[in-house]
Protein backbone atom coordinates (compact mmCIF):
# COMPACT_ATOMS: atom_id res chain seq x y z
CA UNK A 1 0.00 0.00 0.00
CA UNK A 2 1.66 3.42 -0.90
CA UNK A 3 2.07 6.26 1.32
CA UNK A 4 -1.11 7.99 -0.47
CA UNK A 5 -3.53 5.32 0.34
CA UNK A 6 -2.47 5.21 3.77
CA UNK A 7 -3.06 9.02 3.65
CA UNK A 8 -6.74 8.19 2.73
CA UNK A 9 -7.56 5.44 5.29
CA UNK A 10 -6.49 7.72 8.07
CA UNK A 11 -8.38 10.44 6.83
CA UNK A 12 -11.55 7.70 6.53
CA UNK A 13 -11.09 7.68 10.28
CA UNK A 14 -9.69 10.85 11.23
CA UNK A 15 -10.63 14.66 10.85
CA UNK A 16 -7.30 16.40 8.26
CA UNK A 17 -6.97 18.25 11.90
CA UNK A 18 -6.45 14.86 14.04
CA UNK A 19 -3.74 13.62 11.11
CA UNK A 20 -1.94 16.29 11.11
CA UNK A 21 -1.80 16.35 15.21
CA UNK A 22 -0.57 13.12 15.31
CA UNK A 23 1.87 13.13 12.07
CA UNK A 24 3.31 16.81 13.54
CA UNK A 25 2.33 18.97 10.40
CA UNK A 26 0.07 21.54 8.98
CA UNK A 27 -3.98 20.21 8.50
CA UNK A 28 -2.88 22.13 4.76
CA UNK A 29 0.08 19.58 4.25
CA UNK A 30 -2.10 16.70 4.76
CA UNK A 31 -4.84 18.32 2.63
CA UNK A 32 -2.81 18.80 -0.49
CA UNK A 33 -1.38 14.99 0.31
CA UNK A 34 -4.95 13.79 0.09
CA UNK A 35 -5.73 15.93 -3.41
CA UNK A 36 -2.43 14.03 -4.93
CA UNK A 37 -0.91 18.11 -4.78
CA UNK A 38 2.22 17.64 -2.62
CA UNK A 39 4.37 14.53 -2.31
CA UNK A 40 4.52 13.17 1.51
CA UNK A 41 8.06 12.52 2.66
CA UNK A 42 9.25 8.61 3.24
CA UNK A 43 8.94 8.59 6.83
CA UNK A 44 4.66 9.65 6.52
CA UNK A 45 3.62 6.14 5.79
CA UNK A 46 5.46 4.26 9.01
CA UNK A 47 4.13 7.35 11.46
CA UNK A 48 0.58 7.11 9.95
CA UNK A 49 0.89 2.98 10.39
CA UNK A 50 2.04 3.46 14.49
CA UNK A 51 0.33 6.91 15.51
CA UNK A 52 -2.91 6.05 13.45
CA UNK A 53 -4.22 2.47 12.07
CA UNK A 54 -4.30 -0.61 14.25
CA UNK A 55 -1.37 -2.90 14.03
CA UNK A 56 -1.24 -5.28 10.83
CA UNK A 57 -2.48 -5.11 7.11
CA UNK A 58 -6.06 -3.96 6.56
CA UNK A 59 -7.61 -8.28 5.51
CA UNK A 60 -7.40 -9.21 2.09
CA UNK A 61 -8.44 -12.32 -0.26
CA UNK A 62 -11.53 -13.99 -0.07
CA UNK A 63 -14.26 -13.24 3.26
CA UNK A 64 -16.60 -16.18 4.25
CA UNK A 65 -19.38 -13.21 4.04
CA UNK A 66 -19.64 -9.71 3.76
CA UNK A 67 -21.28 -7.42 6.74
CA UNK A 68 -22.31 -3.81 7.40
CA UNK A 69 -22.01 -2.35 11.09
CA UNK A 70 -24.66 0.11 11.66
CA UNK A 71 -24.75 2.15 15.34
CA UNK A 72 -21.20 0.43 15.18
CA UNK A 73 -20.22 1.88 18.74
CA UNK A 74 -17.19 0.37 19.78
CA UNK A 75 -17.34 -2.59 17.27
CA UNK A 76 -18.29 -4.88 19.84
CA UNK A 77 -20.48 -6.97 16.85
CA UNK A 78 -18.03 -6.83 14.65
CA UNK A 79 -15.53 -8.82 16.57
CA UNK A 80 -18.38 -11.25 16.64
CA UNK A 81 -19.10 -11.67 13.28
CA UNK A 82 -14.80 -11.14 12.26
CA UNK A 83 -14.69 -14.54 14.37
CA UNK A 84 -16.71 -16.47 12.11
CA UNK A 85 -14.98 -15.37 9.26
CA UNK A 86 -16.72 -12.27 8.05
CA UNK A 87 -15.34 -9.15 6.62
CA UNK A 88 -16.82 -5.66 7.23
CA UNK A 89 -17.26 -3.57 4.37
CA UNK A 90 -19.37 -0.49 5.94
CA UNK A 91 -19.44 1.47 9.23
CA UNK A 92 -21.64 4.03 10.43
CA UNK A 93 -21.26 5.37 14.01
CA UNK A 94 -21.76 9.38 14.49
CA UNK A 95 -19.85 9.66 17.61
CA UNK A 96 -16.39 11.01 17.16
CA UNK A 97 -14.68 9.58 20.29
CA UNK A 98 -16.47 6.13 19.66
CA UNK A 99 -14.95 6.42 16.04
CA UNK A 100 -11.38 6.72 17.69
CA UNK A 101 -11.65 3.99 19.44
CA UNK A 102 -13.30 1.52 16.85
CA UNK A 103 -10.82 3.36 14.27
CA UNK A 104 -7.97 2.26 17.05
CA UNK A 105 -8.68 -1.36 16.88
CA UNK A 106 -10.16 -2.10 13.46
CA UNK A 107 -7.91 -2.02 10.67
CA UNK A 108 -9.93 -1.70 6.79
CA UNK A 109 -8.81 -1.27 3.59
CA UNK A 110 -10.20 0.60 0.55
CA UNK A 111 -13.04 -1.46 0.03
CA UNK A 112 -14.68 -0.40 4.24
CA UNK A 113 -16.16 2.80 4.37
CA UNK A 114 -16.88 4.81 7.63
CA UNK A 115 -19.89 6.80 7.29
CA UNK A 116 -21.38 8.65 10.15
CA UNK A 117 -24.88 10.12 11.19
CA UNK A 118 -26.88 6.75 8.71
CA UNK A 119 -29.67 9.22 8.82
CA UNK A 120 -27.55 10.84 6.21
CA UNK A 121 -26.23 8.13 4.49
CA UNK A 122 -28.56 7.17 0.90
CA UNK A 123 -29.32 3.60 1.03
CA UNK A 124 -27.92 2.82 -2.41
CA UNK A 125 -24.82 4.13 -1.22
CA UNK A 126 -24.63 1.20 1.42
CA UNK A 127 -22.29 -1.62 -0.38
CA UNK A 128 -23.51 -4.91 -1.33
CA UNK A 129 -23.28 -7.07 2.14
CA UNK A 130 -24.95 -10.35 3.61
CA UNK A 131 -25.62 -9.38 6.99
CA UNK A 132 -26.82 -6.64 8.27
CA UNK A 133 -25.85 -5.56 12.53
CA UNK A 134 -27.45 -2.72 14.40
CA UNK A 135 -27.46 -2.05 17.93
CA UNK A 136 -30.12 0.69 16.82
CA UNK A 137 -30.94 2.93 19.94
CA UNK A 138 -34.69 3.02 20.77
CA UNK A 139 -37.26 5.57 20.24
CA UNK A 140 -41.39 5.99 20.03
CA UNK A 141 -42.97 5.39 17.21
CA UNK A 142 -45.70 7.74 16.77
CA UNK A 143 -49.02 5.91 15.81
CA UNK A 144 -50.53 9.55 16.01
CA UNK A 145 -48.28 10.28 12.87
CA UNK A 146 -49.37 7.28 11.40
CA UNK A 147 -52.62 7.89 10.85
CA UNK A 148 -52.15 11.66 10.36
CA UNK A 149 -50.30 10.65 7.11
CA UNK A 150 -52.77 8.28 6.06
CA UNK A 151 -55.52 10.76 6.36
CA UNK A 152 -53.45 12.62 3.81
CA UNK A 153 -53.55 9.31 1.38
CA UNK A 154 -49.65 8.88 1.80
CA UNK A 155 -48.01 5.32 1.02
CA UNK A 156 -48.87 3.30 3.68
CA UNK A 157 -45.53 0.68 5.04
CA UNK A 158 -42.62 1.14 7.37
CA UNK A 159 -41.70 4.16 6.03
CA UNK A 160 -44.67 5.78 7.28
CA UNK A 161 -44.73 3.68 10.45
CA UNK A 162 -41.27 4.70 11.61
CA UNK A 163 -40.15 7.43 9.51
CA UNK A 164 -38.05 9.51 11.64
CA UNK A 165 -37.02 6.92 13.68
CA UNK A 166 -33.70 5.01 13.67
CA UNK A 167 -35.27 2.04 13.24
CA UNK A 168 -36.85 3.53 9.80
CA UNK A 169 -32.73 3.79 8.85
CA UNK A 170 -32.49 0.23 9.48
CA UNK A 171 -35.45 -0.88 7.50
CA UNK A 172 -35.04 1.22 4.66
CA UNK A 173 -30.81 -0.25 3.95
CA UNK A 174 -32.73 -3.97 4.48
CA UNK A 175 -35.59 -2.60 2.04
CA UNK A 176 -32.57 -1.67 -0.73
CA UNK A 177 -30.20 -3.78 -0.21
CA UNK A 178 -32.36 -7.40 0.72
CA UNK A 179 -28.89 -8.52 3.11
CA UNK A 180 -29.34 -12.46 3.83
CA UNK A 181 -29.85 -12.08 7.38
CA UNK A 182 -29.83 -9.29 10.30
CA UNK A 183 -29.09 -9.31 13.87
CA UNK A 184 -30.62 -6.01 15.64
CA UNK A 185 -29.78 -5.66 19.51
CA UNK A 186 -31.41 -3.40 21.80
CA UNK A 187 -32.20 -3.69 25.40
CA UNK A 188 -34.63 -5.63 26.89
CA UNK A 189 -37.16 -3.09 27.76
CA UNK A 190 -38.02 -2.69 24.03
CA UNK A 191 -40.38 -5.12 24.28
CA UNK A 192 -42.36 -3.64 26.90
CA UNK A 193 -41.72 -0.03 25.39
CA UNK A 194 -44.79 2.37 24.59
CA UNK A 195 -47.12 -0.51 25.86
CA UNK A 196 -45.60 -2.76 23.73
CA UNK A 197 -46.35 -0.65 20.00
CA UNK A 198 -42.70 0.21 19.98
CA UNK A 199 -41.75 -4.05 19.45
CA UNK A 200 -44.99 -5.19 17.88
CA UNK A 201 -44.19 -2.34 14.85
CA UNK A 202 -40.57 -3.51 14.91
CA UNK A 203 -41.34 -6.77 14.16
CA UNK A 204 -44.09 -6.53 11.59
CA UNK A 205 -42.30 -4.61 9.58
CA UNK A 206 -39.44 -7.12 9.73
CA UNK A 207 -41.76 -10.15 9.04
CA UNK A 208 -44.33 -8.62 6.65
CA UNK A 209 -42.83 -5.46 4.74
CA UNK A 210 -39.56 -6.95 4.69
CA UNK A 211 -40.04 -9.92 4.15
CA UNK A 212 -37.89 -11.58 6.45
CA UNK A 213 -38.20 -14.80 8.45
CA UNK A 214 -37.52 -13.67 11.94
CA UNK A 215 -36.88 -15.09 15.85
CA UNK A 216 -36.29 -12.85 18.74
CA UNK A 217 -34.66 -13.77 22.79
CA UNK A 218 -33.44 -12.27 25.43
CA UNK A 219 -30.09 -13.29 26.76
CA UNK A 220 -28.73 -12.12 29.89
CA UNK A 221 -24.62 -11.66 29.55
CA UNK A 222 -24.96 -13.59 32.91
CA UNK A 223 -23.70 -17.04 30.99
CA UNK A 224 -20.36 -15.29 29.80
CA UNK A 225 -19.49 -12.56 32.17
CA UNK A 226 -19.75 -11.69 35.76
CA UNK A 227 -22.72 -8.96 35.07
CA UNK A 228 -26.35 -9.24 34.82
CA UNK A 229 -27.32 -7.79 31.73
CA UNK A 230 -30.11 -8.67 29.49
CA UNK A 231 -30.66 -7.70 26.24
CA UNK A 232 -33.21 -8.51 23.50
CA UNK A 233 -31.23 -10.09 19.96
CA UNK A 234 -33.89 -10.28 16.92
CA UNK A 235 -32.39 -12.36 14.12
CA UNK A 236 -33.87 -12.06 10.32
CA UNK A 237 -32.92 -14.12 7.12
CA UNK A 238 -34.24 -13.22 4.07
CA UNK A 239 -34.96 -16.97 2.94
CA UNK A 240 -36.08 -20.18 4.87
CA UNK A 241 -33.08 -21.51 7.06
CA UNK A 242 -33.35 -23.80 9.66
CA UNK A 243 -32.51 -21.39 12.84
CA UNK A 244 -33.53 -22.41 16.17
CA UNK A 245 -32.74 -20.72 19.35
CA UNK A 246 -32.39 -24.38 20.74
CA UNK A 247 -29.38 -24.85 18.97
CA UNK A 248 -27.67 -21.64 20.99
CA UNK A 249 -25.03 -22.70 23.08
CA UNK A 250 -25.01 -20.93 26.14
CA UNK A 251 -22.91 -21.77 29.56
CA UNK A 252 -24.69 -22.84 32.33
CA UNK A 253 -25.56 -19.66 34.19
CA UNK A 254 -24.97 -21.07 37.62
CA UNK A 255 -21.92 -21.78 36.86
CA UNK A 256 -21.24 -18.22 35.25
CA UNK A 257 -17.80 -16.53 35.76
CA UNK A 258 -17.71 -14.26 39.00
CA UNK A 259 -16.07 -10.64 39.36
CA UNK A 260 -13.08 -11.69 40.50
CA UNK A 261 -12.03 -13.00 36.79
CA UNK A 262 -12.87 -9.43 35.66
CA UNK A 263 -10.81 -7.47 38.63
CA UNK A 264 -6.99 -6.46 38.37
CA UNK A 265 -5.17 -9.49 39.69
CA UNK A 266 -2.77 -7.08 41.29
CA UNK A 267 0.00 -9.41 41.49
CA UNK A 268 2.19 -8.08 38.30
CA UNK A 269 0.77 -9.95 35.64
CA UNK A 270 -1.53 -7.06 33.95
CA UNK A 271 0.27 -4.96 31.50
CA UNK A 272 2.64 -2.46 33.12
CA UNK A 273 1.08 0.26 30.06
CA UNK A 274 -1.62 0.13 31.40
CA UNK A 275 -2.68 3.79 32.94
CA UNK A 276 -5.26 2.67 35.68
CA UNK A 277 -2.48 0.46 37.55
CA UNK A 278 0.70 1.23 38.94
CA UNK A 279 3.63 -0.19 40.62
CA UNK A 280 5.62 -3.57 40.00
CA UNK A 281 2.24 -5.46 41.05
CA UNK A 282 -0.20 -3.39 38.78
CA UNK A 283 -2.19 -2.23 41.72
CA UNK A 284 -5.49 -0.40 40.43
CA UNK A 285 -4.42 3.65 41.16
CA UNK A 286 -5.93 5.44 44.18
CA UNK A 287 -7.86 7.76 41.91
CA UNK A 288 -10.35 4.95 41.33
CA UNK A 289 -11.23 5.12 45.12
CA UNK A 290 -14.22 6.67 45.92
CA UNK A 291 -13.74 10.21 47.96
CA UNK A 292 -14.68 10.87 51.29
CA UNK A 293 -17.81 12.98 49.98
CA UNK A 294 -19.13 11.32 46.88
CA UNK A 295 -19.03 7.98 49.69
CA UNK A 296 -20.91 9.39 52.22
CA UNK A 297 -23.10 10.89 49.47
CA UNK A 298 -24.15 7.75 48.28
CA UNK A 299 -24.72 6.53 51.61
CA UNK A 300 -27.13 8.94 52.60
CA UNK A 301 -28.55 8.70 49.09
CA UNK A 302 -29.36 4.75 49.57
CA UNK A 303 -30.39 5.27 52.67
CA UNK A 304 -32.89 7.83 52.40
CA UNK A 305 -34.54 5.74 49.28
CA UNK A 306 -34.62 2.88 51.50
CA UNK A 307 -36.77 4.69 54.09
CA UNK A 308 -39.11 5.65 51.13
CA UNK A 309 -38.90 1.98 50.22
CA UNK A 310 -38.19 2.56 46.63
CA UNK A 311 -34.81 2.32 44.84
CA UNK A 312 -31.43 0.14 44.61
CA UNK A 313 -28.96 2.96 46.05
CA UNK A 314 -25.46 1.92 45.04
CA UNK A 315 -24.47 -1.88 44.38
CA UNK A 316 -21.39 -2.60 46.51
CA UNK A 317 -19.83 -6.28 45.46
CA UNK A 318 -16.86 -7.80 45.49
CA UNK A 319 -14.62 -10.86 43.81
CA UNK A 320 -16.97 -13.64 44.68
CA UNK A 321 -20.21 -11.89 43.10
CA UNK A 322 -21.52 -10.73 39.80
CA UNK A 323 -22.10 -7.18 39.08
CA UNK A 324 -25.23 -5.41 38.13
CA UNK A 325 -25.48 -3.32 34.71
CA UNK A 326 -23.12 -1.42 33.95
CA UNK A 327 -24.72 1.51 31.92
CA UNK A 328 -23.38 4.54 30.12
CA UNK A 329 -23.86 6.78 33.20
CA UNK A 330 -21.28 4.84 35.10
CA UNK A 331 -18.98 7.64 34.37
CA UNK A 332 -20.94 9.82 37.01
CA UNK A 333 -20.43 8.17 40.15
CA UNK A 334 -19.87 4.59 39.55
CA UNK A 335 -22.52 3.65 41.57
CA UNK A 336 -24.01 0.33 40.22
CA UNK A 337 -20.74 -1.22 40.49
CA UNK A 338 -18.52 -0.49 43.51
CA UNK A 339 -15.77 -2.90 44.58
CA UNK A 340 -16.43 -3.10 48.39
CA UNK A 341 -12.00 -2.69 49.18
CA UNK A 342 -12.39 -3.63 53.02
CA UNK A 343 -13.11 -1.31 56.13
CA UNK A 344 -10.54 0.57 56.18
CA UNK A 345 -10.68 2.19 52.33
CA UNK A 346 -13.80 3.34 50.73
CA UNK A 347 -14.80 1.17 47.96
CA UNK A 348 -13.65 1.62 44.39
CA UNK A 349 -15.08 2.10 40.66
CA UNK A 350 -14.06 -0.40 38.04
CA UNK A 351 -11.47 0.82 35.65
CA UNK A 352 -11.87 1.01 32.23
CA UNK A 353 -10.30 -2.11 31.54
CA UNK A 354 -12.00 -4.31 34.35
CA UNK A 355 -15.19 -2.43 32.12
CA UNK A 356 -13.79 -3.85 29.14
CA UNK A 357 -13.44 -7.43 30.56
CA UNK A 358 -17.09 -7.26 32.04
CA UNK A 359 -18.10 -6.47 28.53
CA UNK A 360 -16.28 -9.56 27.18
CA UNK A 361 -13.71 -7.64 25.62
CA UNK A 362 -10.15 -9.21 25.05
CA UNK A 363 -7.04 -7.59 26.98
CA UNK A 364 -5.96 -6.30 23.33
CA UNK A 365 -8.52 -4.47 22.92
CA UNK A 366 -7.01 -0.81 22.90
CA UNK A 367 -8.39 2.38 25.07
CA UNK A 368 -7.39 5.77 23.16
CA UNK A 369 -9.84 7.89 24.58
CA UNK A 370 -10.23 9.20 28.36
CA UNK A 371 -11.97 7.21 31.23
CA UNK A 372 -15.30 9.00 30.81
CA UNK A 373 -15.38 8.17 27.17
CA UNK A 374 -14.40 4.65 27.75
CA UNK A 375 -16.71 4.18 30.50
CA UNK A 376 -19.77 5.81 28.13
CA UNK A 377 -18.23 3.24 25.76
CA UNK A 378 -18.29 -0.02 26.87
CA UNK A 379 -21.52 0.69 29.07
CA UNK A 380 -23.35 1.23 25.68
CA UNK A 381 -21.49 -1.81 23.72
CA UNK A 382 -23.02 -5.47 24.02
CA UNK A 383 -21.31 -8.54 25.48
CA UNK A 384 -19.07 -9.67 22.83
CA UNK A 385 -19.05 -13.56 23.91
CA UNK A 386 -23.19 -12.92 23.69
CA UNK A 387 -23.24 -11.63 19.85
CA UNK A 388 -20.45 -14.67 19.23
CA UNK A 389 -22.57 -17.62 20.39
CA UNK A 390 -25.34 -16.11 17.88
CA UNK A 391 -22.88 -15.45 15.17
CA UNK A 392 -21.72 -18.53 15.22
CA UNK A 393 -25.01 -20.40 14.68
CA UNK A 394 -25.81 -17.74 11.84
CA UNK A 395 -22.80 -17.93 9.73
CA UNK A 396 -23.25 -22.11 8.99
CA UNK A 397 -27.10 -20.91 7.48
CA UNK A 398 -25.61 -17.99 5.24
CA UNK A 399 -24.68 -20.16 2.23
CA UNK A 400 -22.68 -17.22 1.00
CA UNK A 401 -20.76 -19.56 -1.36
CA UNK A 402 -24.08 -21.09 -2.87
CA UNK A 403 -25.37 -18.13 -3.64
CA UNK A 404 -22.11 -16.49 -5.24
CA UNK A 405 -21.79 -19.49 -7.54
CA UNK A 406 -25.78 -19.67 -9.30
CA UNK A 407 -25.19 -15.44 -9.88
C1 LIG B 1 -26.30 1.21 21.87
S1 LIG B 1 -24.94 1.86 21.02
C2 LIG B 1 -24.39 0.46 20.07
C3 LIG B 1 -23.09 -0.08 20.53
C4 LIG B 1 -22.46 -1.19 19.72
N1 LIG B 1 -23.38 -2.27 19.45
C5 LIG B 1 -21.20 -1.70 20.41
O1 LIG B 1 -21.03 -2.90 20.59
O2 LIG B 1 -20.36 -0.89 20.80
C6 LIG B 1 -25.68 2.91 19.81
C7 LIG B 1 -24.68 3.72 19.01
O3 LIG B 1 -25.37 4.37 17.94
C8 LIG B 1 -24.74 5.63 17.70
N2 LIG B 1 -25.70 6.47 16.95
C9 LIG B 1 -26.84 7.02 17.41
N3 LIG B 1 -27.46 7.69 16.42
C10 LIG B 1 -26.69 7.55 15.31
C11 LIG B 1 -26.82 8.01 13.95
N4 LIG B 1 -27.85 8.75 13.57
N5 LIG B 1 -25.86 7.67 13.06
C12 LIG B 1 -24.80 6.90 13.44
N6 LIG B 1 -24.63 6.44 14.72
C13 LIG B 1 -25.56 6.76 15.64
C14 LIG B 1 -24.41 6.13 19.10
O4 LIG B 1 -23.38 7.10 19.08
C15 LIG B 1 -23.99 4.82 19.80
O5 LIG B 1 -22.61 4.62 19.76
Amino acid sequence: MDTYELIDIALQRFSPKEVATALGVDPKTVRRWHARESEPKPYVADAIRQRLLPFGEPPSGPAAFRFIDLFAGIGGMRIAFEKQGGRCVFTSEWDDYARKTYAANFHDGAEHTFAGDITQVHEDNVPDHDVLLAGFPCQPFSIAGVSKKNALGRPHGFADKTQGTLFFDVARIIAAKQPKAFLLENVKNLISHDKGRTFSTIIDVLRNELGYHVWHKVINGKHFVPQNRERIIIVGFRDPVDFSWENLELPPIESGPKLDSILHREDGTDPAEWHCIEGARGKVTPKYTLSEKLWVYLQNYAAEHRRKGNGFGFGLVSGKDTARTLSARYYKDGSEILIDQGRRKNPRRLTPRECARLMGFEDSFRIPVSDTRAYKQFGNSVVVPVISSVAELMAPLLDVEAERKAA
